[in-house]
């Protein structure tokens, strides 16, 4: 365990880490709930595990659990094909389909775990007539990768398309952790403002507590210190004073499910930002790959929306900070209406001003995916 501080950290954060081969791979998360205090790394080989690190959080962010999702059906299906007398995949259907439910359940608004878990499902019936159950598990190795290099290229072109939006000298506000922690390269939001600062534009981030998990004042603080760009750290509640005093020229977040309208769910408070930012004239970027949209869903008023633990409110980090039985409202996250936002920052291009046809006609455009 090394104790950290941004400096201590290594050169390149990553949160999720496939390590070794078929027959001794793993899945390595740096615990993000132990964050800032100490870096831990924890060593999964059991799909249970992988269940409760991403329902606490030790690996969290949208893109980054569905990354680790996609590893951790191999992770589960390797001991079953090494077993496994017979001779092709389809063997290993039970066993894909049980892998599948407790994943894709673990959390339910980020659209990014089940787009990961869906495309290895049909990776995984593409091949499992004709492969053995070995070859299979070989062939959805590669599928995980692939996911995870392709999040990474993702990030560098949602960060070149969002560098440009950022003010030439100002304020930025972000909320959460939508940086290296919470993808596979350099983040969505917080890689627009890494970018921009490397582009030379004078940017000082405001960063957003998060409440109650902290991830802006824990992991977005930490990241943008590391990466060297100006923040400075804030309390949820002081974003409107902040605006209201002109110290915000631009408002950037990340996304965990946006609909077809562009609707977009996104960390608890992103909401209240984004009317706080109309109030005040500011532009409120969302910065997403395509793999967080979720064109079935016609609004945001479909979202399921994860309602967690009541402790997380009562005693935040271990320390009683209410009476110990009030009833508490902890949602994880909140949909801000399409008509609040002035762009969605993706990998191909910038909607602005989102409605359903923007929405659509972007997201038609398949050939712009990245080949990697
Ligand atoms: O509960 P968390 O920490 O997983 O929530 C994360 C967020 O809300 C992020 O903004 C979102 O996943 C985008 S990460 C690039």
């Amino acid at each position: 365990m090394t104790k950290p501080d941004s400096a201590s950290l290594p050169a390149t954060l990553y949160g999720v880490r496939w390590e070794g081969g078929l027959d001794d791979g793993h899945l390595v998360l740096l615990d993000q709930t132990r964050l800032p205090k100490d870096v831990v790394y924890l060593q999964v080989r059991d799909i249970e595990v992988l269940r409760t690190a991403i329902c606490d959080l030790a690996v969290r962010g949208a893109p980054a659990i569905g990354i680790a999702g996609a590893f951790g059906i191999v992770l589960h299906l390797v001991p079953l094909a090494k077993a496994a007398k017979a001779t092709t995949a389809s063997a290993l259907d039970t066993a894909y389909a049980h892998a599948h439910e407790r994943l894709v359940s673990s959390r339910p608004t980020a659209v990014n775990l089940r787009w990961a878990l869906e495309r290895m499902r049909d990776c995984f019936d593409r091949h499992s007539s004709h492969l053995t159950p070995l070859e299979m598990c070989a062939r959805l190795l590669m599928e995980a990768k692939r996911i995870h290099r392709e999040d990474l290229e993702l990030c560098r072109r949602i960060a070149e398309n969002g560098a440009p939006l950022m003010p030439q000298g100002g304020g930025v506000y972000t909320h959460c952790n939508t940086g290296a922690l919470a993808t596979g390269g350099v983040g969505t939001a917080l890689g627009c403002l890494v970018e921009a600062h490397n582009r030379g534009r004078k940017i000082q981030v405001f960063s957003g507590e998060t409440r109650p998990l902290l991830q802006g004042a824990r992991l977005t603080a930490l990241e943008l210190q590391h990466a060297k760009v100006p923040v400075t750290l804030c309390c949820d509640s002081a974003a409107a004073s902040l605006m209201a005093r002109g110290k915000i020229q631009a408002v950037i977040v990340g996304a965990d499910r946006i609909c077809a309208n562009g609707d977009t769910a996104n960390k608890i408070g992103t909401y209240s930002l984004a009317v706080l930012a109309k109030h005040h004239g500011i532009p409120f970027y969302v910065a997403a790959p395509y793999s967080t949209f979720d064109l079935s869903l016609a609004d945001g008023s479909l979202i399921h929306i994860e309602e967690r633990h009541a402790d997380e409110v009562r005693r935040p980090h271990g320390v009683q900070m209410s009476p110990i039985d009030v009833p508490v409202s902890n949602p994880a996250f909140d949909v801000t209406p399409a008509a609040l936002i002035t762009a969605i920052v993706t990998e191909r291009g910038v909607i602005d001003h989102p409605t359903r046809e923007r929405v659509a006609a972007l997201m038609r455009d398949q050939a712009s995916e990245p080949a990697v």
